[in-house]
């Protein structure tokens, strides 16, 4: 894999392109790459060996292919790490609410196309069910986005004991950072697959441009569910500077300040959830829905004015800011 050019000041011509046409236009466009796909080109023609038993560096766990892709009992890859899961994160409930611990993990750190939970406050947890469940919260993209649709199914039939239980677990884990940010202008070129970008083994390089990348250190491990393993995210030169600065002042309009109301550090107070140290790609795409009122709430009214002032760049610099802090 090519190394990324560290920081400098060459992509901003490619930037500002961008800028000037949402400008020009005056509508907000929802921009493509915070939502990797999973072409069937890239689905495996045969089916998966339910033979074979797949091992981690650091698990004494062993599990089938078949076994690592079960909604309705995912792996668990470290049960020591965690208390007892209740049953509707270990193995939901057939034949439509999928174990909670399938997308999010057994311990809570979700995966760049969710969410983690580890850390949430039990309310914040229940109320965002409750969201997913009345419709207030979807993707802003206007195409299928299959994660958060699943996730409306898993809301939308899980009892309100289910997710209580789900809420009091994944409250009381820590949260780790698990994504490295990186400052780039060509990263290596990569391919869509699973709802993620995953570098081309041996391929060239592209331009990052106006977009943040996110690709998992080790695509096997991600794969097999590995809540150990890293993230890396691309992001453009000079982002996390100028994310810091919207962060603390707001770029100049203080009631833009994100730590006002998510905390110093952006650790997140009371009801407002943190952003610290969480998948780019995720704060992103929650801002992206905040701005085009797919993510309608009234828990959410306080984020509308800020949204508002953000522009696509202004969002990736905030996000890959807050990517950077340790929860
Ligand atoms: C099939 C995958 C999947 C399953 C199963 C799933 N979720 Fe999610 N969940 C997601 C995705 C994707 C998102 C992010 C959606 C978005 O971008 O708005 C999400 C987001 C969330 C959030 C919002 C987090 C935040 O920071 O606002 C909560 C809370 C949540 N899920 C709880 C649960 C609970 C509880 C269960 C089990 C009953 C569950 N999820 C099952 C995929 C899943
Ligand atoms: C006036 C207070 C306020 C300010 C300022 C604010 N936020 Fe928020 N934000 C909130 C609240 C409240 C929520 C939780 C909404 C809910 O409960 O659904 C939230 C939620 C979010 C979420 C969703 C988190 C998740 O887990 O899904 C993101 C991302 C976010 N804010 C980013 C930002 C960024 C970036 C800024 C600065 C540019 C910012 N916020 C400024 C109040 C604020």
């Amino acid at each position: 894999m090519n190394p990324p050019v560290l920081v400098a000041g060459a992509a901003i011509a490619a930037l500002s392109i961008s800028t000037v046409v949402l400008a020009a236009e005056d509508a907000f466009v929802v921009p493509a790459w915070p939502y990797p796909g999973n072409p069937p080109s890239s689905i495996a023609a045969t089916p998966p060996d339910d033979a074979t038993l797949l091992r981690l560096p650091d698990s004494d766990q062993a599990f089938t292919r078949v076994q690592v892709t079960d909604l309705f009992a995912p792996p668990d890859w470290y049960p020591d790490g965690h208390p007892r899961m209740p049953d509707v994160v270990a193995y939901g409930r057939k034949p439509d609410v999928y174990a909670c611990g399938y997308c999010h993990l057994p311990d809570g750190q979700g995966r760049p196309e969710n969410a983690p939970l580890a850390g949430l406050q039990a309310t914040y947890i229940s109320s965002q069910v409750a969201d997913f469940r009345r419709g207030a919260r979807r993707s802003a993209w206007r195409g299928t986005y299959l994660p958060t649709d699943f996730m409306r199914s898993s809301a939308e039939n899980a009892t309100d004991e289910e997710i209580a239980a789900a809420a009091g677990y994944f409250s009381a884990l820590p949260m780790t950072r698990r994504v490295e940010v990186i400052e780039a202008i060509r990263i290596p070129k990569t391919r869509e697959i699973g709802w993620l970008y995953v570098p081309i083994e041996g391929g060239s390089t592209e331009p990052l441009g106006l977009r943040i990348i996110e690709v998992p250190l080790d695509h096997e491990r991600h794969e097999l569910r590995d809540s150990r393993m890293g993230y890396r995210a691309y992001v453009p030169a000079g982002s996390v500077e100028r994310g810091r600065d919207i962060a603390d002042n707001g770029d100049g309009g203080p009631d833009l300040a994100c730590a006002s109301c998510h905390g110093p550090r952006l650790r997140g107070i009371g009801p407002v959830p943190p952003l610290a140290g969480r998948s780019p790609t995720y704060i992103v795409r929650q801002l992206l829905a905040f701005r085009t009122g797919t993510r309608a709430t009234t828990a959410g009214e306080p984020m509308m004015p800020v949204v508002k002032q953000l522009d696509v760049e202004d969002m990736i610099a905030a996000a890959a800011y807050a990517a950077s802090l340790e929860p």
